[in-house]
């Protein structure tokens, strides 16, 4: 029985409502077929209108994507800027589509630190899709749990220090107020491609009871199909919550 907190899908029974998705395995794809890392990323990047649209099919209202972490500036120059005239081009190219499908876009992460283009279309993308509804889309750019949580911390303290927050009512409701997530459900299902089975600084504080899929399967591959077989295997999951089934 899921508890109030932790409400399944109320399009089909026993779906996640929320799925968050590290897309890793770009790289690899690419490589193996002898193509340049970024090559693989145009793949990926093609994938996801697939798994956006077939979110209704599966029950899902939310999915989550990690399309950039704070790690990855580590990577070479050409790759990060590649990576980051690939997300311009993305939503230039995407707007009208997911518009189209009744897709709300929201982005998470520190938008600080990318180029004043790119900000001004994640912006204007949020605000195109304001009023949608059907699926929920959150794009993780720019995106590390830590970075989120110490983000939030340094607000708190902000409140706190302008009187606005009772430091003795700091809590577990409190601190999630803050976050980048703070309109979103905690994620149900959190599914990583690749073979990887690590998180990477993704959703620290709201996986706290999510349920892990790791596959095999590199992310330019990963198919509807395969989407929807692990929608359906979570509803198979014994989810307690810390509680003992009477
Ligand atoms: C995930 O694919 C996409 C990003 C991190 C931007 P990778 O680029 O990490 O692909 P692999 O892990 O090197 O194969
Ligand atoms: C996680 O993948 C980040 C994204 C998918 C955007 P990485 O490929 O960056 O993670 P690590 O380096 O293997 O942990
Ligand atoms: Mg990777």
């Amino acid at each position: 029985m899921p508890s109030a907190s932790h409400p399944t899908s109320e399009l089909v029974p026993g779906a996640p409502r929320h799925v968050a998705i590290i897309m890793d395995g770009n790289g690899r794809w690419a490589t193996q077929r002898g193509r340049p890392r970024l090559f693989g990323h145009h793949a990926g990047a093609k994938r996801v209108r697939e798994i956006v649209e077939a979110c209704p099919d599966f029950g899902v209202e939310y999915l989550t994507i990690f399309a950039f972490s704070t790690e990855n500036w580590k990577r070479t120059q050409v790759e990060v800027a590649g990576l980051m005239s690939l997300f311009r081009r993305y939503i230039t190219k995407e707007t009208r589509a997911l518009k189209a499908e009744g897709v709300r876009v929201r982005f998470i992460g520190d938008r600080v630190k990318l180029d004043d283009k790119l900000i001004k279309l994640m912006n204007d993308l949020e605000q195109e899709t304001e009023l949608n509804t059907r699926v929920h889309l959150t794009i993780a750019l720019n995106y590390g749990g830590r970075d989120e949580v110490a983000r939030a911390t340094q607000r708190l303290a902000h409140d706190v220090a302008a009187g606005l927050l009772d430091p003795d009512d700091v809590d577990e409701e409190t601190l999630p107020r803050y976050l980048d997530t703070h309109v979103l459900p905690d994620p149900d299902l959190v599914i990583r491609t690749s073979g990887e089975a690590r998180i990477s600084n993704f959703l620290l504080w709201q996986s706290a009871y999510a349920e892990y899929e790791f596959i095999d399967t590199l992310w330019p591959d990963f198919s509807k199909a395969e989407f929807g077989e692990l929608c359906a295997s979570f509803g198979c999951r014994d989810r307690r919550f810390g509680a003992v089934k009477t």
